[in-house]
């Protein structure tokens, strides 16, 4: 396994829309593994292969306290959704910034697994919240994308200045 670079906003890589997974094979299952070292690695709790500059559709979840329930969802598609929350989101693409964002509070999504199986997982909370995010993030779509312009604008300045500040 080997841990890859994760693409940081405003890399316009982020915005590619990704194509379905059409092959399940061993590059593929070594590409997961991969994704889920780097997603561990970085503390996440998703990780879209947009942003490991990989364009299929296809992510890696775990929304668990010990790191012992891994997803990986290719192809995935909302089947049902139902209500709203608002929590408080981050990504790996925009390290230290954090923004509220409405997304439906329960939904059911049909996927394959990394061999190719289908499935259909259903989620509330956290894992709903990271599934959505996960899925714009295969249509080259960012979670400051729902932002006013203000409140982008303030949270990108936040990110430009903790870049500097790291160096
Ligand atoms: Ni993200």
């Amino acid at each position: 396994m080997s841990k890859l670079t994760v693409l940081e906003f405003p890399d316009p890589r982020l915005r590619t829309k990704a194509a379905p997974v059409a092959v399940f094979d061993d590059a593929l299952r070594t590409r997961v593994s991969d994704m889920f070292e780097t997603m561990y690695a970085a503390r996440g709790v998703g990780l879209a292969a947009t942003q490991v500059d990989c364009h299929q559709r296809l992510f890696v979840m775990d929304v668990s306290e010990h790191d012992n329930q891994p997803h990986v969802l290719c192809n995935p598609r909302i089947l049902e959704r139902r209500g709203t929350q608002m929590e408080q989101e981050g990504c790996l693409s925009f390290p230290g910034i954090f923004a509220d964002v409405e997304r439906a509070s329960w939904v059911q999504v049909e996927a394959e697994d990394a061999d190719g199986k289908t499935f259909v997982l259903e989620a509330e909370g956290l894992m709903a919240v990271c599934i959505q995010h996960e899925m714009d993030h295969l249509q080259g779509k960012v979670f400051v994308d729902y932002l006013s312009p203000l409140k982008r604008s303030i949270l990108l300045k936040k990110l430009d200045k903790q870049r500097r500040q790291a160096g």
